[in-house]
């Protein structure tokens, strides 16, 4: 596996593999790795791209009270990990190679990135799309994988590539789960024994919320009050928010006519997870 932190070294590298026509597969991360990005890998590998694996904690896309310098890392065992998994290039850059001077260029994806984890985090998908693009242009990839856990930050990133003709082709990949049901995150190191039994309660309130809406009947109205009433009852979390939205573009919708999603923020003492569940009716 090839390794750099240099965006010159990682262009030269990219390019030999273009000569050698080669399509190039990105798998950008935060690093601190687990299953779900390793199924990224995966899903990449199966293209027969060239892969290029990004390790960067993107300060851009964290508020002033945010975890961005508690966010784990761990770049050593990362490495070991993508270098077993198959990845062909790691490029791990520093602060000073992304950001050498203050940014004053930024990419928004409006409408789409002022909603759901928009609301409480303002700036946090204008730092996610400025970055994406970034490495987007850095590594020129045919293709883009991007974990359906992050769904917001999928569609947002979607959204860019269409409205800027971007030659890329995003692909999603599905969550990945622990046994009892809890979505993978690298924040879930950050939960006391605990918090990690109660935060099952976010996987096993969308798996019955998705029965109910399987069932028929049911107004996002009632979902949303379903989903909040099962989370308060059995945990001590504190929901940031519960929403059923359509799963296109996010839009409110009133009756489940169309595929929606279900998309909730909870805060386990200083840990705020995510989750989501996509339902075809
Ligand atoms: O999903 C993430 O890990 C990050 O938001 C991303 C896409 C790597 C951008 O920093």
């Amino acid at each position: 596996m090839k390794r750099t932190s240099l965006i010159s070294e990682l262009r030269e590298i990219i390019a030999q593999e273009k000569g050698r026509g080669r399509q190039i597969a990105l798998v950008p991360t935060m690093g601190y790795l687990h299953r779900g990005h390793l199924s990224l890998i995966e899903q990449a590998k199966q293209t027969g791209a060239f892969i290029v694996l990004s390790i960067f904690v993107n300060p851009l896309q964290f508020g002033p009270n945010e975890d961005y310098s508690r966010y784990p890392r761990d770049l050593e065992r990362d490495a070991r990990l993508v270098e077993e998994a198959g990845v062909d290039a790691l490029f791990h850059p520093t602060t000073e190679e992304m950001y050498p001077r203050p940014m004053v260029t930024y990419v928004e994806v409006g409408q789409l990135d002022s909603m759901l984890c928009g609301a409480n985090r303002p700036g946090h998908f204008r730092g996610v799309a400025t970055v994406v693009s970034k490495l987007f242009h850095i590594v020129q990839p045919d293709l883009a994988f991007f974990g359906q856990k992050d769904y917001q930050q999928y569609l947002i990133i979607q959204r860019m590539v269409s409205d800027l003709n971007l030659p890329v082709k995003v692909c999603p990949v599905s969550i990945v789960r622990e046994e009892d049901g809890l979505a993978l995150s690298s924040r879930n190191v950050f939960l006391t024994p605990e918090q990690r039994m109660e935060a099952v309660i976010l996987s096993k309130s969308l798996n019955e919320a998705e029965r109910l809406i399987q069932a028929g009947g049911q107004s996002t109205r009632e979902i949303e009050k379903l989903l909040r009433e099962r989370i308060t009852r059995e945990s001590q979390g504190v929901i940031d928010y519960v929403e059923v939205r359509d799963a296109e573009d996010l839009s409110e919708v009133t009756d489940i006519i169309r595929p929606v999603v279900m998309a909730l923020a909870v805060r386990f003492g200083s840990t705020r997870l995510i989750d989501n569940k996509v339902v075809e009716v």
